[in-house]
């Protein structure tokens, strides 16, 4: 059976990944500090630090999920927990799926990346971070790695969940709007294709961004 492991399941991505990973089948662990407040019945939960739970969950996976934030005291160190994990997900052999912000992608073909430009402050530490996973991917990752890095649209996030559509687009690097310019994605049909990602690989060492 496919073995899942999702990195941040507990968190509001992670946990949209997990439960449709479940739905669809997979072996899923979840791996977070702290114990879930809601169990989903049938995912194994891994508590500690990803970067001290990493070798004994990876190394059975299938595909790895990096859906941690880098908020609170992990501000400043994602690159470095990613660029492990990534490191042990190629050692497994398993697909890698790297969550990453909207401000990654570009508005058009060659233009700078949205990060570049004017970012609200109090987006601009996490968009940044985000920027720096995906380079870190680019630059660094291991050369047998297949990994994703996927980019949710700009109205995403746990304070606008919204609600499934079981439909979805998938991008490049250069972002999606929908016909009056917006850019929205519910956390379960951003779930729904970091599986599909997962089921039919279709986006390899490539950056994707999906929108609702
Ligand atoms: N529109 C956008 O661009 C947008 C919007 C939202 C999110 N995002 C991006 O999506 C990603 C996920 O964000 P999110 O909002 O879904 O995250 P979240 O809800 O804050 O969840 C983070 C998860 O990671 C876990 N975690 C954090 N540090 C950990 C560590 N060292 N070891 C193990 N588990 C750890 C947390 O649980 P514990 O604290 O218990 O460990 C939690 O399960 C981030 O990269 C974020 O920047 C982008």
């Amino acid at each position: 059976m496919t073995t899942v492991v999702v990195f941040g399941g507990t968190g509001y991505t992670g946990a949209n990944v997990v439960r449709e990973a479940l739905a669809r089948g997979f072996e899923v662990v979840a791996v977070s500090r702290s114990a879930p407040r809601d169990p989903v019945p049938g995912v194994r939960y891994e508590t500690g630090p990803a970067e001290e739970v990493a070798a004994r969950v990876v190394p059975g996976a299938d595909a790895v999920v990096a859906a941690l934030s880098p908020r609170g005291d992990m501000a400043g160190r994602l690159v470095e927990v990613y660029a492990d994990l990534a490191r042990q997900a190629a050692a497994a052999g398993a697909r890698y799926v790297q969550v990453g912000g909207f401000s990654s992608l570009r508005p058009a073909p060659e233009a700078p990346r949205f990060v570049e430009g004017e970012i609200p402050a109090e987006y601009l530490d996490e968009a940044l971070e985000g920027e720096a996973t995906r380079v870190m991917l680019v630059d660094r990752a291991p050369a047998d790695l297949d990994w994703v890095f996927v980019s949710p649209a700009g109205e995403y996030g746990a304070w606008v969940p919204g609600e499934r559509t079981d439909s979805y687009r998938v991008g490049g690097e250069v972002a999606l709007f929908d016909d009056e310019g917006g850019s929205r994605v519910s956390g379960e049909d951003f779930a729904a294709a970091i599986v599909d990602e997962i089921e039919t690989p279709a986006h390899h060492r490539a950056h994707i961004g999906v929108v609702g």
